[in-house]
């Protein structure tokens, strides 16, 4: 592999991030600007807003990054970008913006699928990871189980067919009227729960395959609520949280499990933003300990969207010699496969 330090670029969401990273390990310099306090008054993003509000910091970002970093345009090998899945006006902003850099500073341009990034934060505090793993990826957008087999070779062994893991906690938060986004507090309500007090249901925990399905669990949540609520029963939230929260990771973590057993492997890798909830990462522990298997996860910080998750995948892309013209579009449905 050929040394290389990237300038990456990621704004397929809500957050506007840049990053410097050499060898798709170290974390020269970063800065990210979150817009969690545009989107919370509406309970979730929207997509308008965020690509407006990209548009409005990319540069000074991008510029943060850099200083930070010590390095200046002409010192890089390449300029990242999250080309999908994502938002279409969220990722164009990313896109056009690392065009004119890779156009203007004659450097290559990578493109990186945001999936890929979320399971390659893990870089950052273990730099010797590598496959074979299973990674479970569990964001606002996405919940699936991943075999990587070799670096690039991915198979989507299984994925949800409604509802993403956060999508869920950030839904269940806002119908309670208790904020945006749900995953932290509903993690800090169950902390003082019974997981055990409210049977929820584990949909598709016998199936075979590994896919996820968490619109039915919803339901029963928001149907759990409206009957209490009729009946002027006052609703313990710290159970619900707890017993909610219990219902998705129990499936999780069972497919997970028989995913590392079935494809005879020793590491799993958690990523996307649910992946910093403690219980989910207790319970994955277990597992792991248990078996004599290895659990990697990022820092708390890297668990959400960040640029140095896509300047660490943007480096195999680099030594692939995956570079994109600049008539690149960008992939809002992009997959791994
Ligand atoms: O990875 P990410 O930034 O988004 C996507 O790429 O889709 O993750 C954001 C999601 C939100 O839905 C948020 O509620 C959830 O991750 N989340 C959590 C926690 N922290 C963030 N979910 C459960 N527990 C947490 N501690
Ligand atoms: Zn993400």
């Amino acid at each position: 592999m050929n040394s290389a330090t990237i300038l990456a670029i990621e704004t397929s969401c809500d957050e506007t991030a840049a990053a410097v990273v050499r060898d798709g390990r170290e974390c020269l310099g970063q800065a990210l600007a979150s817009q969690i306090d545009l989107h919370a008054r509406f309970g979730g993003v929207v997509p308008e807003i965020a690509s407006r509000s990209h548009q409005e910091v990319i540069n000074p970002i991008i510029e943060e990054a850099l200083e930070r970093s010590g390095k200046s345009l002409a010192d890089l090998d390449g300029i990242a970008v999250t080309q999908g899945p994502g938002l279409p006006g969220a990722l164009m902003v990313g896109m056009a913006t690392a065009k004119a850099l890779s156009f203007g500073a004659s450097k290559p341009l990578i493109g990186v699928n945001h999936i890929e990034g979320h399971m390659f934060a893990s870089f950052f505090d273990h730099p010797d990871l590598s496959p074979p793993f299973i990674s479970l990826v569990v964001s606002g957008g996405h919940t699936l189980l991943v075999y990587v087999s070799d670096w690039g070779k991915y198979e989507v062994l299984g994925e949800t067919l409604d509802d993403a893991a956060g999508e869920a906690f950030d839904k269940i938060s806002s119908y309670l009227g208790l904020g945006y986004p749900g995953g932290p507090i509903i993690e800090n309500l169950a902390k003082k729960g019974d997981p055990a007090a409210i049977k929820f249901p584990r949909a598709m925990m016998k199936t075979r395959n590994y896919n996820f399905s968490l619109s039915g669990l919803k339901t029963s949540v928001l149907y759990y609520i409206a009957k209490k609520k009729s009946a002027d029963e006052e609703i313990n939230l710290e159970d619900l949280a707890a017993s909610f929260q219990e219902a998705v990771f129990d499936v999780q973590v069972s497919k997970t499990e028989r995913a590392i057993r079935e494809k005879n492997v020793d590491q799993l890798v958690l990523a996307g933003g649910v992946g910093a909830n403690m219980r989910l990462r207790e319970r994955l522990s277990e597992v792991v300990k248990t078996n004599g298997w290895r659990l990697y996860y990022p820092p708390l910080a890297l668990c959400t969207d960040n640029a140095f998750m896509i300047g660490a995948a943007a480096w195999f892309g680099y030594n692939r010699g995956a570079f994109l013209g600049l008539d690149a579009e960008t992939k809002p449905n992009m997959t791994l496969n």
